[in-house]
């Protein structure tokens, strides 16, 4: 029994340890990601989608970010949180992504955070690093500029958008970030990177090269339903599975079966 800390991680690398991750943005379901032994649970922005019914993760706000990863820290006692800084909290000015990353490290008790892009945010990287936060990185599909891509389709297909990801790998290493999250391009380019950094790279949809791998956990677990991306592997049908027991559940109230005697005082 070990606490995991952005040092494990990258040892994990060096030892050829996968790295396991999934998100949470709840106490009750870390608490269970925690207790099953995950090493890394992240806070998403992504709860944008899964929590608050949104299309895309550009609504979430970071006091609302602030209030599920304080949820999560309570649950947890091994495993390393990360938050996403959510969209409209660091990409103005370097000294406002400082003010969220250290808002976000304050009140909620998390021990890192995440953000999405390259050279784009150089600045901020290094001023959230300089302040002793430690920062993962997230480059391919960033859906935080879904507007700009347009669609959710694989990225970095073609030549330049690669070499640029390249680039923008080897520069998150430079600066000193803990590791870095790779979404949505092809396996080959994504173990090129794995292989040519030092630090973790997390795939999701990124294939079996890398270092780690990291899914939306209401979408590995079947509670999510109209969602099939190739990369997806479902553990459970949750979504039948649930329905099931609540359609019981009705059908035991409208037909008194519930409760019976023992259930009652
Ligand atoms: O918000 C999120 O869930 C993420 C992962 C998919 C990497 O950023
Ligand atoms: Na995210």
């Amino acid at each position: 029994y070990k606490k995991v800390t952005v040092k494990s991680l990258v040892d994990m690398k060096k030892n050829g340890e996968k790295i396991s991750m999934l998100t949470a943005y709840d106490f009750t379901m870390a608490k269970i990601l925690d207790g099953a032994g995950i090493d890394v649970l992240l806070v998403g922005d992504s709860a944008s989608n899964v929590m608050a019914g949104h299309e895309t993760t550009l609504p979430i706000t970071l006091d609302q970010m602030i209030y599920h990863a304080s949820s999560v820290v309570r649950a947890i006692d091994r495993c390393l949180v990360v938050v996403d800084l959510p969209f409209g909290s660091y990409q103005s000015d370097p000294k406002e992504a400082l003010r969220s990353a250290i808002r976000i490290m304050k009140e909620s008790g998390a021990h890192s955070i995440k953000l999405e892009g390259g050279k784009e945010i150089k600045e901020s990287i290094k001023r959230i690093l300089n302040a002793g936060i430690p920062v993962m990185g997230h480059l391919g599909l960033t859906p935080q500029s879904i507007y700009k891509f347009g669609t959710y389709t694989v990225r970095a297909k073609e030549e330049e958008e690669a070499e640029q990801l390249m680039e923008d790998a080897l520069l998150l290493e430079r600066l000193g970030c803990f590791a870095v999250v790779l979404e949505k391009v092809p396996a080959k380019l994504a173990q090129k990177v794995a292989k040519a950094i030092s630090i973790p790279v997390i795939g999701i949809g990124g294939g079996n090269g890398v270092d780690g791998q990291v899914l939306v956990t209401h979408d590995m677990i079947g509670m999510t339903h109209e969602f099939h991306p190739r990369f997806l592997r479902r553990y459970l049908d949750l979504y039948k599975d649930m329905t099931g027991a609540f359609k019981s559940y009705i059908d035991d109230v409208k037909s008194g079966d519930f409760p019976n005697e023992k259930e009652q005082y």
